[in-house]
């Protein structure tokens, strides 16, 4: 379909970048890259970008997240080197998009950096999906599209699920969450209600406050619960959740995520608490949880930037 443009992937992102590459139809680039044993990169693109429009699709995901920022970057700089004429980068899920701000005073604010550091290797346009904050979009100065995977997770619960307004409630565990779960809670034309989160800005400890409503059709009395949010990073947020779900009788719990960081016993911990089933995009690939894929929305706002110049 477009001859002048080119996919560029390192290897732990293949299958995304596979999905995608045929479905724009155009030339997948692995880029060769190597970790030295004193934890150095290089990378290695054998094509001539000049003049190409490259695509960077990139994993900046855990447990290695400084060192892909750092690969992501070397391949930028490829792309710069060579003369690309346009270079778009898509990095599903946004590192450090949580350090927004100084929480604390001395605190670096992560996410300015990195938006300068991606900047600064010539990228045109970024495409990231349901970035954590507002606030941390507002540190580019390019051409970003912060896409929402919602409504392909709505399609997918709504296909694999007997979702029905009566027997299912979405909840929110935090109120700056709200507007996402209403736009799920919405497309599945469910009810929506919100918990009140706060976390200890030294401990990071979880405390979930619930006022129960008042009518009986936003009771979690006998209802399957759908839990959505951004991303689950230890799962503390989702496990206190579930203990005030559980305290409220509710029966299925389920978990929906753009980003499913699930860093070390947090898969383990949330089924412990209740959770039946947790259901995220692929941003972040895990073969234990189901996984919609976000190719489809990629392939959509790529064609899109593409058009627009
Ligand atoms: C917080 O505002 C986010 O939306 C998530 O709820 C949070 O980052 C999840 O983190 P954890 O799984 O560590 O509680």
């Amino acid at each position: 379909m477009i001859n002048d443009t080119i996919l560029i992937v390192s290897p732990s992102f293949k299958q995304l970048a596979l999905n995608l590459s045929s479905s724009l139809n155009i030339p997948l680039v692995e880029a060769e890259i190597r970790t030295f044993t004193d934890g150095e990169n290089k990378v290695r693109i054998k094509e001539n970008l000049s003049n190409k429009r490259c695509i960077v699709i990139q994993p900046i995901i855990p447990p290695d997240v400084d060192k892909n920022i750092m690969q992501t970057l070397m391949i930028l700089k490829k792309c710069q080197d060579d003369g690309a004429a346009r270079i778009i980068l898509a990095i599903p899920y946004m590192p450090y998009a949580r350090q927004d701000k100084a929480f604390l005073e001395g605190e670096v604010i992560s996410i300015d950096l990195i938006a300068k550091l991606i900047e600064f290797t010539g990228v045109s346009s970024l495409i990231t999906v349901d970035i954590h904050s507002m606030r941390a979009l507002s540190y580019y100065s390019i051409d970003v599209h912060n896409v929402s995977a919602i409504p392909l997770l709505a399609d997918y619960m709504r296909e694999n699920f007997s979702v029905s307004k009566n027997k299912f409630i979405v909840v929110s565990p935090d109120q700056g969450g709200i507007q996402r779960a209403k736009d799920f809670a919405n497309l599945l034309k469910t009810d929506m209600i919100s918990f009140k989160k706060t976390r200890d800005k030294l401990t990071g400890e979880v405390i979930i406050d619930y006022e129960i409503p008042t009518t009986i059709s936003l009771s979690l009395y006998e209802r399957d619960v759908i839990i959505v949010d951004d991303m689950i990073s230890t799962g503390g947020t989702i496990v206190k959740a579930c203990d005030v779900l559980k305290a409220n009788n509710c029966q299925n719990i389920y978990v929906v995520c753009s980003h499913a960081l699930l860093l070390e016993n947090a898969h383990d911990n949330l089924l412990k608490a209740g959770v039946k089933e947790i259901i995220s995009t692929n941003s972040i690939p895990n073969e234990k949880i189901r996984q919609v894929d976000i190719s489809p929305l990629l392939h959509t706002n790529i064609v899109r930037i593409l058009k627009n110049k």
